[in-house]
């Protein structure tokens, strides 16, 4: 069945030019047209881990002055370097909700990456999705949500790239959890994740549509299988689904050593690779000089190749590149200013940072997302906001400077002090830090308040002795996760629980036994079991402000002060017992290749509460504010965009760009080349293999015109996808005595028998005064009211009936119409 293998689709789509790319392509092909078939080949190629300054480096074109593709992490800022910003995770600014935020800190970003002089940064992540609340890597992307998350994609994209840098949208696809996405000790293969064709379109692919739409220059191919092909050399979710139904015209780079093959890896679609070398300082490769190879005895024929580095160059000129671009001033091996070039090799000893400042003054867009993605779960007493307590006791390391410096475990690998991103790649050093402790005794001093704090989570005694007479006792507590290449705690990447580290609920417990009036502040990377702590009278509040970034102290004093009224409504459900998600991470696999099936289709997080009657403690959208508002006047207006046409039609043959020499003696070693040791070359050494078995995949090297798909030909798919089938607006009115911003939801039911009860649509944040109304309104589009449908292969509106929502949450919609 469809669970069990992924079908062939060849050949891999040639770029076109189209959804904008026109001048892009138009100057890509007068650049590669002047290459050689080395200088072409060192374009997809990685010259090995560590061969570079930046954590991926392909080869240059000395001839041309082309200083090769420069690619860095991270999804939250430059990492590796010095001077640069720590700006919130994407799970916080998804939690703001506010299209300005996503793609203000994109820009603000990618500002950073081009001043390091760097041509593509390795994010925004859209997978994972957020499919197993326990997922190592959720954080870096936005929410289980696609439609939060594609919105969210789409802006951080446009940020990015107009800043004049490539933005990698990753991992396509699938890559929902850490165990197992590589091979280990035990299990040759990564997983592979199994799912529908359904679920794939309805779920998990939604957002990397809506990446391509923005014009995404580059996406990044995961580790693990789908449906048992590797993500890097499937040719069904490289060639079909992204550059046929999608449209992209970017390129699809690997992530690092998750290329398994060379031939068959580029016939199903991959244009780049990296690191570049096979294994980790192998220096073998599977591209490289078997690439030249591989072209040089026909196996692969040129227009592939030439498409692959079209694709890359037509991103660079798409974003500016040409005119951005400033040498690369960082070095992500080392902080010293002088070191070694090829630091594996031990040669070429020089200047390698420049230390170069592209902090700006982004600490205020941090500072500002950070309180604006902070999201106010309980205030029951109205404890919050605070004004001029007589005395704040502050208790948890949590709240607290991490020891040893903020940058002290390496890719923030430990849970030391106030947490405030994950670990593992997408991480960024911190310029500096200002732990709660810091901003919320400064806030004392200034209000005269009495302040007391404890670091140790375990002396209870301490404890007792801060929070005694203390006005207000604020308990910080968190949970972390990160990329499965470090394990803290015994967590190999993903969570193995969903409860407070370091003794948080125990501490929490332990002051609201001993304290009438107890703030708990959640830095968790997602969900944690909070119903205790939510049903204890004694909490009167709680916050989960995630992981803020740099300015972390300074955001949670904002709102704790009421200087910032929270606007943010959680991007995923808080369910009472890890059970109730119904989604999990699978740790161990008793077969090989591990198979990691995906069950529960689009049913996941408020999905599947929803469908199996589950209460959460908070659900999916909620967020109170210090203000109150009330929903009223829902007005429905049909629109008339006419039928939905399938795309039709075939495309142009593939074309190639100047002409290769077939002479392999012209593609050897120069006489008395230096070559650095594990540096991967695009030269062959010695005769190129011929009488190669012709059983190449059926089509894969035929560059004839070919059918273009029903839901494909435009950028995203289908461009009536986008067509608008009714306007809804809706009045939002507040009702309290303070200025705040309403995030309005709009959700939809499909109708269907397998339909989830409701699914989100849009949102917007409105900014009101006390008493003033707004207008919510949004577009509902073709896409947002369709199925897709497996046997036309193409979105379907089915004949049930479809209703709209408005309201504050996914469980507090005030008004419904029906779409007729
Ligand atoms: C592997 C990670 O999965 C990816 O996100 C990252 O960009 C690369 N390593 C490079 O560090």
């Amino acid at each position: 069945g469809q669970y069990e293998s992924s079908p062939p689709y060849y050949p891999a789509p040639w770029m076109r030019g189209g959804n904008g790319w026109a001048d892009a392509y138009e100057k890509a092909q007068a650049f590669v047209s002047k290459l050689t078939l080395l200088e072409k080949v060192n374009l997809t190629t990685g010259v090995g881990w560590e061969g570079g300054p930046c954590v991926g480096n392909t080869g240059t074109i000395p001839r041309l002055n082309f200083p090769g593709i420069c690619l860095q992490d991270s999804p939250l800022g430059v990492r590796d370097t010095d001077f640069n910003s720590a700006f919130p995770a994407g799970v916080n600014v998804a939690a703001t909700w506010s299209t300005r935020l996503f793609k203000s800190r994109g820009n603000a970003m990618g500002m950073e990456h081009r001043g390091k002089g760097i041509d593509v940064q390795l994010g925004p992540v859209a997978g994972p999705l957020g499919r197993a609340p326990e997922g190592g890597r959720n954080w870096e992307g936005f929410s289980p949500d696609p439609v939060l998350t594609g919105v969210a994609m789409a802006e951080t994209i446009q940020g990015i790239q107009d800043a004049g840098v490539i933005a990698c949208a990753k991992h396509y696809i699938m890559n929902e959890q850490e165990a197992n996405r590589q091979s280990t000790d035990t299990v040759e293969f990564a997983y592979s994740a199994n799912l529908d064709d359904k679920t794939l379109h309805e779920l998990y692919m939604w957002p990397f549509a809506d990446a391509v739409r923005a014009g995404a220059g580059a996406i990044m191919c995961s580790y693990n299988q789908i449906n048992n092909s590797y993500g890097c050399q499937n040719s069904y979710t490289l060639n079909y689904l992204l550059k046929n139904e999608l449209d992209f015209q970017g390129f699809v780079t690997s992530d690092w050593w998750a290329q398994h093959t060379g031939v068959a890896s580029a016939l199903a679609g991959l244009d780049m690779t990296m690191a570049g070398d096979q294994n980790l300082n192998s220096g073998d490769t599977f591209w490289g000089s078997n690439l030249t190879a591989a072209v040089l005895n026909g196996t692969i024929p040129q227009w592939r190749l030439d498409d692959m580095v079209v694709r890359i160059m037509s991103a660079y000129y798409k974003v500016g590149r040409d005119t951005a671009s400033v040498p690369t001033n960082f070095n992500s091996w080392s902080l010293e200013t002088n070191g070694y070039r090829f630091p594996e090799a031990n040669e070429s000893f020089q200047q390698i940072n420049w230390h170069v400042n592209v902090q700006d003054d982004h600490a205020k867009l941090i500072r500002e997302i950070g309180g604006a993605s902070t999201v106010l779960l309980k205030n029951t007493k109205k404890t919050l906001p605070l004004s001029k307590p007589k005395s704040v006791a502050v208790i948890g390391y949590d709240a607290h400077d991490n020891p040893g410096g903020p940058n002290s475990c390496s890719d923030r690998g430990c849970d030391n002090g106030t947490l405030a991103m994950g670990w593992g790649s997408g991480t960024a050093n911190f310029p500096y830090l200002i732990a709660p402790n810091t901003a919320l005794k400064a806030q004392a001093a200034h209000d005269g308040s009495k302040y007391t704090n404890v670091s140790n989570n375990y002396d209870f005694a301490a404890v007792a002795k801060a929070v005694t007479g203390a006005e207000v006792a604020i308990v910080f507590a968190n949970a972390d996760s990160g990329e499965g290449f470090i394990t803290v705690d015994g967590n190999e990447g993903d969570r193995k629980n969903l409860t407070l580290w370091g003794g948080g609920d125990a501490l929490i417990a332990y002051v609201a036994s001993i304290h009438p009036n107890v703030v708990v502040v959640l830095h968790t990377v997602g969900p944690v079991i909070v119903e205790a702590i939510k049903q204890h009278p004694n909490v009167t509040a709680i916050l989960w402000a995630g992981l803020p970034g740099q300015e972390t102290g300074n955001a949670i004093t904002d709102v704790l002060y009421g200087n910032v009224n929270p606007q943010a409504k959680s991007v995923f459900t808080w369910g009472k017992t890890r059970e109730d998600f119904g989604t999990d991470v699978t740790y161990e696999f008793p077969s090989d290749p591990p198979q990691l099936n995906f069950p529960e289709g689009v049913f996941i997080d408020y999905r599947h509460f929803d469908a199996a009657g589950i209460e959460p403690s908070y659900e999916f959208g909620f967020g109170l504010s210090y203000t109150t508002y009330s929903y009223s006047n829902l007005k429905i207006t049909k629109q008339n965009p006419g039928p939905y046409e399938p795309t039709t039609g075939m495309t142009s043959a593939a074309p190639t760009f100047g002409t290769i020499d077939y002479n392999p003696a012209h593609a050897e070693f120069p006489p008395g080349f230096h070559a650095v040791p594990q540096y991967v070359y695009p030269y062959i050494s010695g005769p190129v293999p011929t009488g190669l078995p012709q059983n190449w995949p059926a089509g894969s090297r035929d560059g004839s015109p070919q059918p273009k798909v029903p839901a494909g030909g435009s950028g995203g798919g289908n461009r009536q996808l986008w067509d608008v089938m009714y306007t809804v607006s809706a009045t939002v009115t507040n009702t309290g005595s303070v200025k705040g911003t309403e995030i309005a939801q709009l959700y939809i039911s499909l109708g269907g028998p397998t339909d989830p009860k409701i699914v989100l649509r849009g949102f917007d944040d409105l900014i009101l005064s006390p008493g003033e109304s707004g207008t919510f309104s949004y577009d509902i589009t073709r896409r947002d009211i369709s199925n897709w449908d497996t046997v036309s292969q193409n979105w379907v509106i089915s004949n049930y009936p479809k209703k709209v929502y408005v309201g504050a949450s996914s469980r507090n919609l005030p008004l419904s119409g029906v779409l007729a």
